[in-house]
């Protein structure tokens, strides 16, 4: 997300010359945090190591950022001031207590707004069972909560039925030229057709706290089995969205906030999964960016490629299935002229096509396993795009993550969609929470100084009580670090005329790299090495007793992953798809039952 246009109209945004190592700035641990914060998340079914979001949020005059925690009890959710220029605490933390999920964060000048989700009181009616979350936003003004609103939950959206949120795994985002906060999030049903069904909602909320029923911008239920959520301002509602389906597609769906609109890519995908595309489980955020002063959007995410396109025979033509092209993950971006409008061509809807990614403009193509991909913008033209990589993967599941050693972050400057040199490489660097376009040009996001790893699935919860800060600038940023010198012109030139080689932005990736043997369940097997960094850890949790089963398509079309753990059912194939909003709602075609973790 991007605040303080006024200060970056200030700056150029002219080509930039490639990234380099002097390019990237640590604040390492300078944000005490006074509750301690569990930095792992395990994903949806596999269980591995996914960053928990931090989301974190500068003011539009740029004087104060707040960055948003779950405490590591997972009972309340801390919101704290942050000096932009030190990464400092400023006071004392807000506390919303009952907070599961720090969902989504706006700073404002005089406070924040939080989306976050909470269990309602007992004996609430009309409640879903289970003490299941619903979500919510508060705002706070100088330090005081001002309104507290509901996004979903008993008396929203009754008609078609109620709904709640186990994970957001969604985000918040405001206007001020709308005067108006929208909100992006998963859901359950639990009254109604849906009833038992995971989808999505938007849901917009104005400047005094009051949830509102827009016509073509708010919305009940849209993508089936949402599993990743890229959500921006716009200066009107509908705001600019994006979703990742499990039926196989990832949709620009901002004028239709379902699964259909501008069909973005094809995916190979399986009940609840489609390669984490925005993250998976904790992910959701920094996915889509506006330029500044620009009505145009950049949007990053990983993907197997596609090939091979069949019908979708239950959403039927032109819906369909792709088989994936490659093993691991690569990094592609798309760019928006504005939010209704793809640049470039749509994927292919050509069912028997053998090529259903030849539109995709790759950022990597190698063999290593991209994740965690994330995008912020410095100015109209140049953007930021971030990733994670195992070298070595083992890929034990269809569309989902991968395991391996991590063997770093890196960092592209990509400008008007085009590659500008070579990304930099960091080993001690990543990117967990909202990367924000600073009041100085910098784009700024959290992390914590852990060694990471992601060899395997989590085994016991880390604790911390510090958070780091990094921040990338490119020439013409008025960002000065102490640590390390800015390369002198002369060097910058050099670096440019040597590095600055525009990538072709349209390489396919591999066909067929190697795959992996092993169609073990690695769950029960594999050793784990999480990373602990504080001497004081909480106790373990056994994770893999938690994982949520899965099911069979009836069709037999998407492969179950074969966890050993997994209890296969039946499923709900056959569920009927809503009438009246311009064409199919999203209705998963299966069944997962709760409690579910699920994004
Ligand atoms: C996904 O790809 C696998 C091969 O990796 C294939 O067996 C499966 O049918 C594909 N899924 C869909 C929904 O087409
Ligand atoms: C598709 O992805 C799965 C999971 O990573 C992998 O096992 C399979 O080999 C991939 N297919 C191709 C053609 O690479
Ligand atoms: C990472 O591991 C190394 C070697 O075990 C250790 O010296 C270092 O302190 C660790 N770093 C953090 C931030 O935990």
């Amino acid at each position: 997300m991007l605040y303080s246009t006024f200060f970056l109209s200030l700056l150029a945004s002219a080509a930039s010359a490639a990234l380099t190592d002097s390019s990237l700035e640590k604040h390492v641990g300078s944000l005490a945090l006074s509750s301690s914060f569990n930095p792992i998340k395990d994903a949806y079914w596999t269980g591995y190591p996914h960053h928990r979001r931090t989301p974190f949020a500068v003011s539009p005059d740029g004087k104060s950022a707040y960055l948003a925690y779950l405490d590591a009890s997972e009972t309340g959710v801390h919101v704290q001031q942050v000096d932009p220029s030190t990464f400092a605490a400023v006071g004392t933390a807000t506390t919303v207590s009952g907070g599961k999920e720090a969902g989504g964060l706006v700073a404002h000048n005089d406070g924040f707004a939080l989306l976050t989700n909470e269990a309602l009181p007992s004996g609430t009616a009309n409640a879903p069972a289970g003490s299941t979350p619903v979500p919510v936003m508060y705002r706070f003004t100088s330090g005081q909560q001002t309104w507290k609103t509901f996004l979903a939950g008993p008396g929203i959206n009754a008609d078609f039925g109620l709904a709640a949120t186990p994970d957001i795994n969604g985000d918040l985002a405001y206007s001020e030229a709308a005067g108006m906060y929208g909100a992006y999030f998963v859901i359950t049903a639990y009254t109604g057709e849906a009833a038992g069904h995971f989808g999505d909602s938007i849901q917009y909320v104005n400047k005094e706290g009051k949830l509102q029923t827009i016509e073509g911008a708010s919305s009940s239920w849209g993508c089936s089995h949402n599993t990743g959520i890229a959500f921006e301002a716009a200066d009107s509602v509908p705001f600019a969205s994006i979703c990742a389906e499990d039926q196989g597609a990832i949709w620009l769906n901002t004028k239709t906030q379902s699964m259909n609109g501008v069909k973005i890519s094809n995916e190979n995908v399986t009940n609840g999964a489609s390669n984490e595309a925005m993250g998976g489980m904790s992910g959701s955020y920094s996915g889509l960016a506006r330029f500044i002063d620009s009505s145009a959007y950049i949007f990053t995410w990983v993907s197997r490629g596609a090939k091979d396109l069949t019908v979708n025979d239950w959403l039927g033509a032109p819906f369909t299935h792709a088989v994936n092209r490659t093993n691991n993950r690569n990094v592609a971006i798309a760019q928006f002229s504005d939010k209704n409008t793809l640049v470039g061509s749509e994927a292919s809807a050509t069912i028997g096509a053998a090529d259903g990614d030849s539109q995709v403009n790759w950022i990597t193509t190698g063999t290593a396993d991209c994740s965690n991909a994330h995008v912020a913008t410095f100015d109209k033209t140049n953007a930021l795009v971030t990733w994670e990589e195992i070298a070595n993967p083992t890929c034990d599941f269809i569309s989902m993550g991968c395991k391996g050693a991590y063997t770093g972050s890196y960092f592209q400057l990509v400008n008007a969609g085009v590659k500008v040199g070579s990304p930099i490489k960091s080993t001690d660097t990543y990117v967990a929470g909202d990367m924000v376009t600073m009041s100085d040009g910098r784009i700024c996001w959290p992390y914590v100084d852990m060694n990471w790893t992601l060899d395997g699935p989590v085994e016991s919860p880390a604790s911390v009580t510090k958070i780091s800060f990094a921040c990338v600038k490119i020439d013409g940023t008025a960002a000065t670090t102490s640590t390390s010198a800015a390369p002198s012109s002369a060097t910058a030139d050099a670096i440019s005329s040597s590095v600055v080689k525009p990538v072709s932005s349209t390489v396919q990736p591999a066909s067929s790299p190697a795959q992996p043997t092993t169609t073990d369940s690695p769950v029960s097997t594999i050793p784990v090495t999480t990373s602990v960094p504080t001497s004081a850890p909480a106790p373990v949790e056994d994770t893999g007793s938690t994982l949520p089963s899965f099911e069979l398509a009836s069709s037999g079309a998407v492969p179950a992953p074969t966890l050993a753990t997994s209890t296969v059912e039946s499923s709900g194939q056959g569920f009927p798809r809503p009438t009246g909003t311009g064409g199919f709602g999203g209705f998963e075609t299966k069944v997962r039952p709760t409690p579910t973790p699920l994004v």
